[in-house]
């Protein structure tokens, strides 16, 4: 029985979410909260291990629907593994990406359709969707920007696609948060990272109240 609350991270790249992402916890914390911290695709050693093969930056070949599946079928590790149990437990559970990074990126930007990639997705997930999703919205020029100046950031082979796709990416989060108002909020990212945050937790105790 899920007793905690599932929240989501999503955005494009360099939109900041891993280092926000710790900002959330420790405000949750101090509220007496518990919290788990995760990451897709990763976050258990199945999961990071699809993750390697989907990243490598030699897999150029990668078809577009192989490529989701491969997501598909770490989220459903991730999700048995982690998220699940966490959730059980009656954590709050913190994830850094979950299916609306396949619907923008798999889905929208690389064209291979949001229901189709939707319909996969919820035989991996089946009806476990986040309470709630926070959306860093920033103008993908900018966060590629931020990731040329963060020197100590590995790059992987979807940070080599052209700018295009990754304003595909943001066009195609639009599309979602349209499919899920209810449980999205789009957040101004391109702000200093405190007023981030200071947004961010003023949802988190609206939703949480
Ligand atoms: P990562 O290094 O975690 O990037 P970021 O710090 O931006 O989250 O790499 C994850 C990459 O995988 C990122 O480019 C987004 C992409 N991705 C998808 O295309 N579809 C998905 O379902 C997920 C979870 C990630």
């Amino acid at each position: 029985m899920k007793k905690g609350y599932f929240v989501t991270l999503e955005g494009g790249e360099g939109s900041g979410k891993s280092t926000i992402i710790n900002y959330i916890k420790d405000f949750l914390e101090s509220d007496g909260k518990k919290v788990v911290i995760t990451r897709e695709p990763g976050g258990i050693d199945i999961a990071e291990q699809i993750r390697s093969v989907i990243l490598d930056k030699k897999n150029t070949k990668m078809d577009g629907r192989t490529e989701a599946l491969l997501y598909a079928a770490a989220r459903r590790q991730h999700l048995v593994e982690k998220v699940i149990p966490s959730l059980n437990e009656g954590y709050i559970v913190l994830c850094d990406r979950f299916v609306d990074s396949s619907l923008a990126y798999q889905g929208y930007a690389r064209g291979l359709g949001i229901k189709e990639v939707f319909s996969i997705n919820k035989f991996a997930i089946g009806d476990l969707m986040p309470d709630l999703t926070l959306y860093l919205d920033l103008d993908p020029q900018i966060g590629l920007n931020r990731i040329a100046k963060n020197k100590g950031r590995e790059i992987n082979r979807l940070d080599l696609e052209e700018i295009n796709f990754h304003i595909n990416v943001r066009e195609g989060y639009e599309e979602v948060v349209k499919m899920f108002p209810e449980r999205m909020v789009r957040i101004d990212a391109n702000q200093e990272i405190g007023k981030v945050v200071s947004d961010i937790n003023k949802v988190l105790i609206e939703k949480l109240k």
